[in-house]
C-alpha cells in the first residue's frame, strides 16, 4: 500500500477522504474532535507540499438524503480554527458547483465537501457517484480508517476510478499499530474485552484466541459466560441462545492454554437506573432479580495483577455501564490499570477511548484508535474493504 509520502503531490489537487463523523450535541456543537485533530498530520503535509486540499467525509446515518442537521458546515469552522487558516466549505460534494469551487482553487487552499452521505451512492458503492468524486482530483488520499470496514463509494469504488490511490498517515499507523499488537506482538499479549453483548465480540475472541495468552472479560457480555457456568445473573442482560458458544469458547481457551478471566465479583443494581440502590458482592451472591452493573473491586484488583506481566496489551469495551457515574469504577480503574502497565497499549474508538479521555490518561495508552467498528473488524481478522481497495488500486 503505497502512502501520501511516496509520490510527488507537490501543487497537485488531492481529495483527502477522512472520517469527521464527530459527535454534535443539539445544537450542532462538536463534543469531541479527536477524528479531526487526528487527520491534521496528512492535510498539514500536503498543505507544506503545496498541494491544493478538498477533504470528503461523511457525518452520521442520514440515508442518503440532506439532513440539515447532519451538515459537516461545524466541522469546517473547526478545522479553519485548527489549521489557522480559512477553509471553505462547499454546499454539496459532486455536481457543477463544487467543481467551479475546485477550479478556484490555489495552491495550498483547503476545501471541505459536504456531507458524502447525503446522496444515496456514497453508501451504495455506487460507480458513477464515485466516478464524480474522483473527477475533482489528480490524487486520492485515503485518511478515514473509522470507516475502512464500510463498501462505501468514497474509500471503495473511487480506488477505480482515481487516477493515483495512496493511503494517508492516520490509515498509515492505525493498521501499523494494529499490526504490531496482534501479529508481531511482544508476549505476554492480554487482551481486554468488555461491552454489552457477546454476539457483538464473538468473532473476535474466536480469532483472538489464537494470538493471545490471556482475556480479562468484562461488561454486560461478562453475564453470558457466567451464566454458562450456571451463575445467578439475576435480571442481568443475557445472551441465552450463546450459552453453549460461550462455554465451548471457554474450553477451548483452556485447550489453548489461555488464560480466561471472568469476574469474580460485581456492583449489582436493584434497577438500571443512575440513582438505582447499589450493592458490592461476590459473582456467588448475585440476587435474583438484580442487574449485574460492573466489575466488583476484586476484580478490578484480580485483572490489575493479570496485566502486571503483559507486554502487549489489547483492550476493547467498557467493564461496566460507566456512562453512570455509580457504575464507571470497574472501567475506570481498568484505565490506570493499563496506564501503569509497561505494555505496549492499543486501545479501540467507540467507547473505549471516551473512558480513557475522561479519566485524563490518554497521554499513557500508546495508541487510542479513532476506528470502533473498523477496529473490531480488524479484531476479527477480516481484510478492510478500504484498505483492500488501496492495495489492489496502481
Ligand atoms: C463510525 O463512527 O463508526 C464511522 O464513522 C462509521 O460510521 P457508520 O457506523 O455510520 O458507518
Ligand atoms: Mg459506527
Amino acid at each position: 500500500m503505497k502512502t501520501i509520502k511516496d509520490i510527488d503531490i507537490s501543487g497537485k489537487t488531492l481529495l483527502i477522504r477522512v472520517d469527521v463523523n464527530v459527535p454534535l450535541d443539539q445544537n450542532q456543537n462538536i463534543t469531541d474532535d479527536t477524528r479531526i485533530r487526528a487527520v491534521l498530520p496528512t492535510i498539514n503535509y500536503a498543505l507544506d507540499e503545496n498541494a491544493k486540499v478538498i477533504l470528503a467525509s461523511h457525518m452520521g446515518r442520514p440515508g442518503g438524503k440532506r439532513v440539515p442537521e447532519l451538515s459537516l458546515a461545524p466541522v469546517a469552522k473547526r478545522f479553519s480554527r485548527l489549521l489557522k487558516k480559512d477553509v471553505q466549505f462547499a454546499p454539496d460534494c459532486i455536481g457543477p458547483q463544487v467543481k467551479a469551487m475546485v477550479k478556484d482553487m490555489e495552491q495550498a487552499d483547503v476545501l471541505l465537501l459536504e456531507n458524502l452521505r447525503f446522496h444515496p451512492g456514497e453508501q451504495e458503492n455506487d460507480d458513477a457517484f464515485a466516478k464524480e468524486l474522483s473527477c475533482l482530483c489528480e490524487v486520492y488520499v485515503n485518511d478515514a480508517f473509522a470507516v475502512a470496514h464500510r463498501k462505501n463509494a468514497s474509500v471503495v469504488a473511487i480506488s477505480r476510478h482515481a487516477p493515483v490511490c495512496v493511503a494517508g498517515f492516520l490509515l498509515k499507523s492505525e493498521l501499523n499499530y494494529f499490526t504490531q499488537a496482534l501479529e508481531n506482538p511482544v508476549h505476554p499479549l492480554v487482551a481486554i474485552i468488555g461491552g454489552a453483548k457477546v454476539s457483538s465480540k464473538l468473532e473476535a475472541l474466536e480469532n483472538l484466541l489464537h494470538y493471545v495468552d490471556k482475556f480479562l472479560i468484562g461488561g454486560a457480555m461478562a453475564n453470558t459466560f457466567l451464566k454458562s457456568m450456571d451463575y445467578e445473573v439475576g435480571a442481568s442482560l443475557v445472551e441465552d441462545e450463546l450459552l453453549w458458544q460461550a462455554r465451548s469458547l471457554m474450553k477451548k481457551a483452556t485447550k489453548m492454554g489461555v488464560g480466561f478471566y471472568i469476574p469474580v465479583d460485581a456492583v449489582v443494581a436493584d434497577r438500571f437506573d443512575p440513582g438505582a440502590e447499589s450493592k458490592i458482592l461476590p459473582i456467588q451472591e448475585v440476587p435474583p432479580q438484580w442487574l449485574i452493573m460492573d466489575i466488583g473491586p476484586a476484580t478490578s484488583l484480580l485483572y490489575s495483577e493479570a496485566l502486571t506481566s503483559a507486554k502487549t496489551i489489547i483492550w476493547n469495551g467498557p467493564m461496566g455501564v460507566f456512562e453512570m457515574d455509580a457504575f464507571s469504577r470497574g472501567t475506570s480503574s481498568m484505565v490506570n490499570s493499563v496506564a501503569n502497565s509497561y505494555a505496549l497499549s492499543i486501545v479501540g474508538g467507540g467507547e473505549t477511548d471516551v473512558a480513557i479521555y475522561r479519566a485524563g490518561e490518554s497521554h499513557r495508552i500508546t495508541y487510542i484508535s479513532t476506528g470502533g467498528g473498523a477496529f473490531l473488524d480488524l479484531m476479527e481478522g477480516k481484510t478492510l474493504p478500504a484498505v483492500a481497495a488501496l492495495e489492489e488500486a496502481v
